[in-house]
Parts: C-alpha cells; sequence; structure tokens
C-alpha cells in the first residue's frame, strides 16, 4: 500500500475531524460494533467516504470510522472490518490500520467472533488470544513496501509475541475485579468464507488451536510490523464439536456474541481508563 494513499485518506479524515489525534485503535468485529455507540463527541466517517477504504458488506458490520473518546481517551475505531472472504487482498484489508497508525495511535484492541475448538470453552465465552496461526498465509506486510518497518530494509519480518504481555496481564486482572475469569487461547485464522466440517474442527485442534475465525491475524500482523501494542479479544459463538452432528450459523455467531458485550464492553472501557 502506498505511502501516499495512506496520507491522502488521513487528510479526508483530518479534515472532518479538525485533526484530531488518537491514541488507541480499536477493531470491531462480529456484533462488537456497539462499542463504537459508547464513544463520546463521536465523528462517524463512513467508509465508503474515505479514499482507498474498503467496505464490509457482512451483516453485522456496520462500516464506520469513529473517532472520539472512550473512558476520555481519544480513541479511533473501526465499527466492522473488511474480511478477506469478501475478496479484500490483505493489503485492502489493513489500510485502515495503517491509517490508524498514521493517525498516531501506539496500540490496538482487536475483537472478533470464532469457533470454540477447545471442548472448555462456551459459546458466549469471551478470550484473549495470547498466539495464534496464520491458516490464511496472506499477512498485509507486503515485502515490496518501501515505507515501513523491516520490510523496507529487505529483512523477513519477526513476529514472536505478537499480543503485548503487559496488555494481556492487565486484561485479566481488570475481569477478575469486573467477576470473571479470562481464559487465554490460540487463535487459527482461516481464509472462510465457510465455516468448518468436523474434520477440520478435529485437526485443528490437534494442530493446537483453541479458536477458528475468519479475520484478526492480517491485522495483528501489520500492527506488530508498525510497532503498535496488540491486545486481541475473541468471542466464543459456537464450540466445536467434531463427534456430533450439528450446523453453525452466521445468526448464532451474531447472537452469541451480541450477549458477550455485556462483559468485553465494560471490559475494553476499564482497560482504557488506564490508559489515562
Ligand atoms: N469457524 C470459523 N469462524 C467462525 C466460527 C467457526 O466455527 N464461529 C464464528 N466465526
Amino acid at each position: 500500500m502506498e505511502q501516499s494513499s495512506i496520507t491522502q485518506a488521513c487528510q479526508v479524515i483530518a479534515q472532518r475531524t479538525s485533526g484530531f489525534q488518537p491514541r488507541v485503535g480499536l477493531i470491531l468485529g462480529s456484533g462488537l460494533g456497539l462499542l463504537a455507540e459508547r464513544i463520546e463527541n463521536a465523528q462517524r466517517i463512513p467508509y465508503g467516504e474515505i479514499p482507498g477504504f474498503p467496505e464490509s458488506r457482512v451483516t453485522g458490520h456496520a462500516g464506520n470510522f469513529v473517532l472520539g473518546f472512550l473512558s476520555k481517551v481519544p480513541v479511533v475505531a473501526m465499527q466492522g472490518r473488511a474480511h478477506l472472504y469478501e475478496g479484500w487482498s490483505a493489503s485492502k484489508a489493513t489500510f485502515p490500520l495503517r491509517c490508524m497508525h498514521a493517525l498516531g495511535i501506539d496500540s490496538v484492541i482487536v475483537s472478533n467472533a470464532s469457533g470454540g475448538i477447545n471442548p472448555r470453552f462456551h459459546s458466549g465465552q469471551v478470550v484473549l488470544i495470547d498466539n495464534h496461526i496464520d491458516w490464511m498465509n496472506r499477512s498485509g506486510i507486503n515485502a515490496m513496501e518501501a515505507d515501513i518497518g523491516a520490510a523496507s530494509q529487505g529483512l523477513p519480518h519477526r513476529v514472536g509475541n505478537p499480543y503485548d504481555a503487559g496488555l494481556l496481564c492487565l486484561a485479566e486482572q481488570l475481569a477478575i475485579k469486573q467477576g470473571f475469569s479470562l481464559a487465554r487461547g490460540t487463535y487459527l485464522a482461516t481464509l472462510g468464507p465457510n465455516y468448518e466440517t468436523r474434520a477440520e474442527y478435529r485437526m485443528f485442534a490437534k494442530l493446537g488451536a483453541d479458536m477458528v475465525g475468519m479475520s484478526t491475524v492480517p491485522e495483528v500482523l501489520v500492527a506488530n510490523q508498525l510497532g503498535l501494542k496488540v491486545l486481541a479479544f475473541s468471542i466464543v459463538t459456537n464450540v466445536a464439536s467434531p463427534d456430533v452432528q450439528s450446523v453453525t450459523n452466521h445468526a448464532e455467531v451474531l447472537d452469541w456474541s451480541r450477549k458477550a458485550q455485556s462483559q468485553l464492553v465494560p471490559l475494553i472501557e476499564n482497560i482504557l481508563a488506564e490508559y489515562r
């Protein structure tokens, strides 16, 4: 993605928001778009009005860039994201994140909906992602890009611990204060758009995955390349039971992710309050 397109998009955003400078980015996945409604003094820009932005076409994803204050911290939120299964390239899907970085964020909080593979998980559970498996193989990091990070020096980009250890601990501590314990898990990302067969859920369990979904990994890789701190949550919307005949559907996924918001929305607000 060319630096000039990022600059162009940021100019439009700056004009619409009188040069607002966010500190934290939020990428809100299936059903969590409501967090964006809690942003105060919000300036909402539909993706279609920002040059270079991909528009999400999935039910449950609104498609707005929202800038304002959450827990008194200046934030920018993606209310809905573009998925690779909609046909977007990883570099296009991560373009809004690059713009968030150019606007000045130093951390990003990402959320998604996933299928639970770990049998200890239940539908509606919020899990902290502490590692991932890239089954998409489309990182969004383009080695030919001259604008950023190690890739500009012709070096392979290393991502050992993509999720910030300090933010993981902070989230766990604040969840306990809220009265629940957060499990950690490894998230495996597929290209989708289909949910898995029972044989695939079984295979992913053997590979070490606790959850499976269709997003997040391209954004987390790009965020690491940009030097951003990353915290990521997954809402388990259905638990795979490979040995039982059952079918996952999108309505069920949306329903459970809405229910999990009652824990996750205040948790993210409490985490942000620590940023002040
Ligand atoms: N598989 C992939 N993605 C998902 C699932 C699933 O079972 N549930 C919610 N997102």
